[in-house]
């Protein structure tokens, strides 16, 4: 039996995490396996815990050594996992370390284009993109990704056309969140030349890159050339692919000294190093944190399956694919055709999955389900949408 297995519904709710109480909190709504945000249910690396104790019971925490940036070794550890993992090399010094992606995407945005000026966004997506963009009152061109009846994928004709003289940047999610697409190296270059040619600016947030199934590889958009490298802002870190959200760490990456010191500039006072214990945690992760994650993949990859056998079954003909990557699973219920009552009931069934109209145009009918969490849970959870949906 694999230790995950042993995690039991009594455990799980009696943790105090945003995952595990946002329905129980709900009045009439206490019975719901939920399936949304992405957190995994599973106990991260013990090299991790043991990092965490390690440094607590140290006392050891005063501002560290490499204040305002990493503590020693912390860039190092990252540049090896790059090399190692995704064959891209980055110099330490590039690697700029903070307090989650969320707030190097709201610099990134501010970086790149001006109040009024415009930034391309690929729905559907994850909420904060869009937030991000308009909270900084720059302006949203959409280039919905397209179904191509095997996949997504970009529609590069589309944006093409979409450009006009005041768009300035373009925003990439790869591993994308939600439909778990893992961009190929001939997409991603086509992508990037019509980015050269239009001298836009990409943020590529690779959040999930470690995510990654077999058949499918990561390619690290900057790792395209050295124009493409000047030219782009990537985000990652170890939260996603180490359940580790709640420690907030990340990493800004850009080649390109110039920007580097404009977006330091602009998050003077804003955006902070991360703490002490999420910089031990992201150096635990990077250096003796493969082992899990390789098996935590093999976990993954069967809970995937899964659903993807439950979809063939029940939801026949749905835009659907396998995700390549990410515990993230895209639906396509708009067959059902519940309209606005959809997400009622998908709850109804109790089943909390994330509603996929808050991820833009193209989310309306869509739902994302999260399937980090036991085979067990999965399965009932599963059980309960046939059930409740009358599917089969
Ligand atoms: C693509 C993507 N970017 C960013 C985030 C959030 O990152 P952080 O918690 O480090 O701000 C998430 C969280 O799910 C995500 O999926």
């Amino acid at each position: 039996m694999h230790p995950f297995d042993r995690l039991t519904l009594e455990t799980l709710r009696a943790k105090s995490c945003l995952k595990w109480t946002h329905y129980s909190a709900l009045q009439g709504a206490r019975d719901v396996l939920p399936l949304w945000v992405a957190d995994m249910d599973f106990p991260p690396a013990q090299a991790i815990i043991g990092a965490l104790e390690a440094r607590a019971r140290s006392g050891n925490l005063g501002y560290p050594a490499g204040y305002p940036g990493g503590e020693p070794g912390l860039q190092a550890a990252v540049a090896a996992w790059l090399d190692a993992r995704h064959g891209w090399r980055v110099a330490e010094s590039d690697i700029w370390p903070l307090h989650g992606v969320i707030p190097g995407l709201y610099l990134g945005v501010r970086a790149l284009a001006s109040s009024g000026e415009a930034v391309v966004l690929q729905p559907p997506l994850y909420p904060p993109f869009m937030a991000a963009v308009a909270d900084t009152g720059r302006e949203t061109q959409h280039n919905p990704l397209v179904w191509t009846g095997t996949q997504w994928a970009f529609d590069l004709d589309q944006l093409d056309a979409l450009i006009r003289p005041h768009t300035r940047a373009l925003v990439l999610c790869n591993p994308h969140n939600p439909t778990g697409r893992v961009f190929s190296r001939e997409e991603l270059a086509a992508l990037a030349e019509l980015v050269l040619r239009h001298r836009l600016w990409v943020i590529s947030d690779e959040l999930h890159s470690d995510l990654v199934y077999p058949g499918a590889q990561h390619v690290p958009f900057a790792s395209l050339g050295d124009e493409v490298a000047e030219r782009t802002v990537t985000l990652l870190g170890p939260t996603k692919s180490f359940n580790l959200a709640g420690l907030k760490v990340g990493f800004v990456i850009t080649q390109n000294a110039a920007l580097r010191k404009r977006l330091e500039r602009l998050g003077a006072g804003l955006v902070t190093p991360p703490n002490v214990m999420a910089q031990a945690a992201a150096r635990a992760a990077y250096t003796q944190g493969a082992g899990w994650l390789e098996d935590t993949l093999a976990y993954l990859q069967r809970n995937r399956d899964l659903v993807t056998r439950f979809v063939e079954a029940y939801l026949p003909g749905s835009a659907y694919a396998p995700p390549e990557g990410t515990y993230l699973a895209w639906l396509d219920l708009r067959g059902l055709g519940l309209g606005e009552t959809l997400y009622e009931r998908l709850l109804a069934c109790g089943v909390g999955l994330s509603e996929g109209r808050h991820n833009g145009p193209g989310g309306e009918g869509f739902a994302r389900l999260n399937f980090a969490t036991t085979t067990t849970i999965l399965e009932e959870a599963l059980e309960r949408l046939r059930g409740g949906l009358r599917l089969g």
